[in-house]
């Protein structure tokens, strides 16, 4: 068996700012509430007219991870790709990936988990990395929300925390089982898929009812129950950052660096007491991003890492909560 390690990241953002107050020109809506009940100051929508989706804006971050991690597209035994907002109902935005930079024929599969994409994405890749089966996997994250949301004030509580943005990381094999990756904890509770849902299109409600629907059906908006989302979110982030750390018989007090899921700051403060943290030990980047949901936390790992923030044998925690509900988290020896 061994273990695997982040040896590249990348980031894509889309140049397009989008301000509290630019939204307040589209909904009622306004600075002051966003910011107190979110901590979000604004966030990048793509421009209309660009070229940007999920698979091109992951396409960019890829690359840019490949660079950093020193090796070649031709390294790349696997892809795999998290988006709930994918740029084709099928074939997924890995094959994408694949074609756009034109890695040989490896296999790509896409991970439709939402806030925790990454997470589980990671974890999935980690697996064939434990067992021997690849060497170098291509991880992404990437959303394309905005051209998905109600910008009218109906579709406010959602539309205001929501960006668009990708990330990517090169995992690769480590034959140090003391480093890298050590342990990966995902979770599901089905029974409230829908407390945060986009109902469609779906096989169940496709084109032609929604063309035929009254005018109210919101159902290819997405919908969130708001407050009940966040009582779930601060008691199982908790839960499995604690099943991790116990896992490698770690402490609170061990963490050196942890990115939570960017869903609300308001959340990842919470969690910060909780455990007694130091604004040293969390990474925040909501504020400029918004929630990005499977990109989040791999934008956040990178900008930590750039910004230097992360060193040589720190313990790293990710960890995220969202639609499903799923939630997971990945410790690292970095
Ligand atoms: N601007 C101004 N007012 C708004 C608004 C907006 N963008 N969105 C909602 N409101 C209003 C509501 O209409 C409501 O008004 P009312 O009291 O007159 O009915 C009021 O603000 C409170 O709305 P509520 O939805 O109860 O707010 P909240 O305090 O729960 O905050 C969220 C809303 C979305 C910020 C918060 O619930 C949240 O972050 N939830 C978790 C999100 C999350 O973690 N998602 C996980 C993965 S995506």
């Amino acid at each position: 068996m061994y273990n695997s390690k982040i040896i590249g990241l990348g980031k894509y953002l889309p140049e397009n700012v989008v301000t509290n107050d630019d939204l307040s020109k589209m909904m009622d809506t306004n600075d002051e509430w966003i910011q107190e009940r979110t901590g979000i100051e604004e966030r990048r929508w793509i421009k209309e007219g660009t070229d940007d989706t999920s698979a091109v804006m992951g396409a960019k971050a890829a690359r840019m991870a490949i660079e950093r991690s020193g090796l070649t597209k031709d390294d790349i035994d696997f892809i795999v790709f998290a988006t709930m907002t994918p740029d084709y109902y099928f074939p997924g935005c890995g094959v994408q990936v694949q074609d756009m930079l034109d890695i040989k024929n490896v296999g790509a599969i896409d991970i439709r988990n939402q806030c925790s994409g990454f997470v589980y994405a990671i974890s999935v890749a980690d697996q064939f990395i434990k067992t021997g089966m690849y060497k170098n996997i291509l991880v992404v994250g990437a959303e394309y929300h905005s051209n998905g949301l109600d910008k009218s004030t109906r579709g406010r509580g959602v539309t205001v925390i929501f960006g668009d943005g990708a990330g990517a990381c090169v995992l690769s094999r480590e034959e140090d089982t003391t480093k890298g990756i050590l342990s990966t904890h995902l979770h599901s509770e089905g029974k409230y898929a829908d407390k945060l849902i986009v109902e469609a299109p779906s096989i169940k409600h496709w084109v032609p009812q929604i063309m035929e629907a009254e005018e109210e059906d919101l159902s290819y908006f997405p919908f969130m129950d708001g407050t009940f989302v966040f009582k779930h979110a601060v008691i199982r982030f908790s839960e499995v950052i604690i099943e991790g750390l116990t896992k490698n018989g770690l402490q609170k007090e061990d963490i050196d660096m942890l990115i939570p899921h960017q869903a609300n700051l308001r959340i990842a403060q919470f969690i910060q007491k909780k455990f007694a943290l130091r604004d040293d030990q969390v990474f925040n980047n909501i504020m400029k991003y918004g929630n990005t949901t499977a990109a989040s936390v791999i934008i956040a790992l990178t900008e930590a890492w750039e910004q230097d923030k992360i060193k040589e044998g720190d313990n790293v925690v990710l960890a995220a909560f969202g639609s499903g509900f799923t939630w997971g988290s990945v410790i690292i020896k970095w």
